[in-house]
């Protein structure tokens, strides 16, 4: 069984991104620059956003946070937006989701300018993904399909099983996955709550794909021998025995389901460090585009 690791893939990642960075520097005399908006004080999203500025200063990228305050108007958070289109200093930026509910996030999205949405959720940019246009592929399926790649597994002809029907993760990665491309040419199947006899359905994946948020949902008893497993979940449990007081636990029951598994991302330290590092390899596009 070989760990795919996402932690160590990911500083990869970024040490190449370093490298084209201070060639830009050298050649262009600019860098890329991302701001993140964030709206309240979620406690997760506040720590991933800061996650995602922290890895911009690390690649020498420059990064602009701006933290909204949980009653900010959906007019307020447009212009906000507005404000960040018409930037030519801004490459990129992203607003941080979900937001508070008195806020309409489609109507959000929509108003980010395409070219500067690195997240890849403007429909225009969703559209174009499907469409295996040039785009801003979302940093979660991006990351995916870079670790799959960087560690040569092979997906082509492969049954791939998607759980999780998310805009963010379940949708993207069934599109992308059953696509002519390097990492692609698979045969998917999406399944979702309504999904009927899911257990039949998993135990035919060579791959699985987990994007559903129910800790430790995908057992031994529902996956063959040898299947390859993406956990996208993170779900805060609570843990007294650790520091700040919980224990992040993915979608898969990592130990039982690793004994069957030739690959498996752990959690933490699979995809979620490769979300950032495809943020930041966005931002790095997103900033060439432009000059
Ligand atoms: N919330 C959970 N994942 C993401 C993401 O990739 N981008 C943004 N903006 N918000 C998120």
């Amino acid at each position: 069984m070989t760990i795919l690791d996402g932690k160590k893939t990911a500083a990869d990642i970024k040490e190449e991104l370093a490298l084209e960075v201070a060639e830009l520097r050298n050649k262009d005399k600019k860098v890329p620059h991302l701001a993140a908006v964030i709206v309240g004080s979620d406690g997760a999203s506040l720590t991933y956003v800061n996650a995602k500025v922290k890895a911009c200063e690390r690649v020498g990228f420059e990064s602009t946070l701006i933290r909204l305050p949980e009653n900010t108007t959906e007019e307020d958070l447009l212009n906000e937006i507005n404000i960040l289109n018409v930037d030519t200093d801004i490459d990129g930026f992203i607003v941080q989701l979900p937001l508070p509910k008195h806020i309409d996030e489609q109507k959000i999205l929509m108003a980010v300018d395409p070219d500067k949405d690195v997240d890849g959720f403007h429909p225009t940019n969703v559209g174009k993904m499907a469409l295996n246009l040039p785009t801003f592929i979302s940093a979660t399926p991006f990351g995916i399909l870079e670790l799959l790649d960087r560690y040569n597994v092979e997906t082509s002809g492969k049954h791939v099983v998607v759980l999780g029907r998310s805009h963010i993760v379940g949708s993207p990665m069934s599109i992308l996955l059953s696509q002519k491309r390097k990492v692609g040419n698979a045969t998917v199947t999406m399944c979702h709550s309504r999904t009927k006899n899911l257990k039949d359905i998993t135990l035919q994946a060579d791959i699985i794909v987990a994007a559903i948020g129910i800790p430790e949902f995908v057992k031994a008893d529902m996956v063959k021998e040898d299947v390859t497993i993406i956990d996208v979940g993170i779900t805060r449990m609570a843990d007294s025995s650790k520091k700040n007081g919980f224990r992040l636990v993915g979608d898969v029951a990592f130990k039982e389901v690793s004994e069957k598994a030739s690959f498996i991302t752990p959690v933490p330290g699979g995809v979620g460090p490769m979300t950032i590092a495809m943020l930041l390899k966005n931002t790095l596009l997103a900033c060439e585009r432009r000059s």
